[in-house]
């Protein structure tokens, strides 16, 4: 791993060493992990959906509800869930992520009552879109009351909420007091988790462990205290589902434009999210020579001895010729695309490649919270030929 003074080199490998060297990394950074998590006592509890009324919930609960951390699984990624309503427990949150104070968190709720006893003024549009997609992956920003803490809200008078519908999150939610604040469980600038595997933090009380999640890229946040309702962050509700429902939904500029000088409205969003180790490259254009260049780079980067990473759909992985070629999905649903995003992204940090070259993906639908995601990933990194 790189500490803070440089790069650091590494043996170029050949595949068969890198397989077996991976391997054996893994297992030692899985008992690196252990060691940690031990030191620090992290609980660790697996759950199935069916088990639901066990005493994993509520011993998660008893932790949320005395200011711990709780890290659980929902349908887009893992929360590191803490006490929305305690102050001190909610500061917990961004001790533990590494994450600007600033960056206000979302509250975590499980029914439509716990809404009105936390906000002011919630519309009749706001009403609507709740009916249609909570449970589900959509945030809505509104204008907190008194209840909420300005340190769970990074100072701000408004409060993004979510109803998720992961059973697990319900249940960890209402066992914690039913307002949790979570954002996703990594460390900030790191990909989100999708699987347990990837929460590690020494400073987490317990980690409910729900296996992998079903969407991968974290929830649509809609501005529902301006008009038209303002989308802060694309994801699987998408701006054309709202529109149908409430008519016009506009889109933050900072999103759409990345030269933008205007800041986005989501603090969060201004941060560099989600890079990986390596250089990643974005080719756009039509897909026969869009394999064409990702080949004739790799080549070259290869031959002068770095570890290329590829992005590739289950459609194209056959035509890359050399370096670590991955599918990340098939284009003839998009969700599987999404939902492997921020894993591949951690499997090229664990294979230690220089460069990763991806494909450029459609932005109908879920693939524009796949493109915002990978164009942060990327730093705007992009070529169209
Ligand atoms: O899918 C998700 O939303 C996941 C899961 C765990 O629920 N959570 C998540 O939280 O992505 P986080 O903290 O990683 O991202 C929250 C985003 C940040 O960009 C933050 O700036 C923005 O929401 N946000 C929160 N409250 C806001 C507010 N009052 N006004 C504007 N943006 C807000
Ligand atoms: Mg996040």
């Amino acid at each position: 791993q790189s500490g803070g003074s440089g790069k650091i080199s590494f043996r170029r490998l050949s595949k068969r060493d890198c397989k077996s060297n991976c391997k054996w990394n893994r297992i030692l950074s899985e008992r690196l992990e252990c060691s940690i998590i031990n030191l620090m006592e992290t609980i660790i509890k697996k759950v199935e959906n069916e088990q639901l009324n066990n005493e994993v919930i509520i011993e998660a609960g008893e932790i949320l509800k005395r200011g711990g951390l709780v890290a659980f699984p929902t349908e887009t990624v893992y929360g590191l869930g803490a006490d929305a309503l305690n102050e001190e427990a909610a500061q917990k949150i961004y001790a533990a992520k590494g994450r600007p104070s600033d960056n206000p968190l979302i509250v975590h709720i499980t029914n439509m009552e716990d809404l009105l006893k936390i906000t002011k003024n919630v519309s009749k549009e706001a009403f609507k879109v709740a009916e249609e997609y909570w449970p589900g992956p959509l945030t809505m920003i509104f204008e907190k009351n008194e209840k909420v803490p300005y340190g769970t809200t990074g100072g701000l008078n408004t409060v993004a909420v979510r109803m998720p519908s992961h059973e697990i999150a319900r249940a960890v939610i209402d066992a914690g007091g039913g307002y949790i604040a979570a954002p996703s469980a990594n460390t900030s600038g790191r990909p989100s988790p999708t699987a347990a595997e990837h929460v590690k933090d020494g400073r987490i009380d317990m980690i409910v462990d729900g296996g992998d999640v079903e969407i991968g890229v974290e929830s649509t946040i809609l501005d529902m205290t301006v008009t038209p309702p303002m989308i802060l962050r694309p994801g699987a509700v998408t701006k054309e589902m709202l529109e149908d429902l409430i008519g016009e939904v506009a889109e933050d500029v900072a999103l759409i434009d990345p030269d933008s000088k205007k800041k986005p409205k989501a603090p969060g969003m201004k941060y560099r999210h989600y890079a990986p180790k390596a250089e990643l490259l974005i080719v756009e254009g039509k897909m026969d020579q869009v394999i064409e260049t990702i080949n004739r780079m790799a080549k070259e980067q290869i031959s002068k001895g770095y570890k290329v990473g590829i992005i590739g759909t289950e459609e194209s992985v056959a035509s890359y010729k050399e370096g670590d070629v991955k599918s990340i999905g098939t284009r003839e649903d998009e969700s599987t695309i999404a939902v492997h995003l921020y894993g591949i992204l951690r499997e090229f940090d664990q294979d230690e490649v220089d460069y990763i070259y991806s494909e450029s993906f459609a932005t109908g639908g879920i693939g524009s919270a796949i493109m915002n995601r990978l164009l942060k990933a990327a730093g705007h990194h992009v070529i169209n030929i």
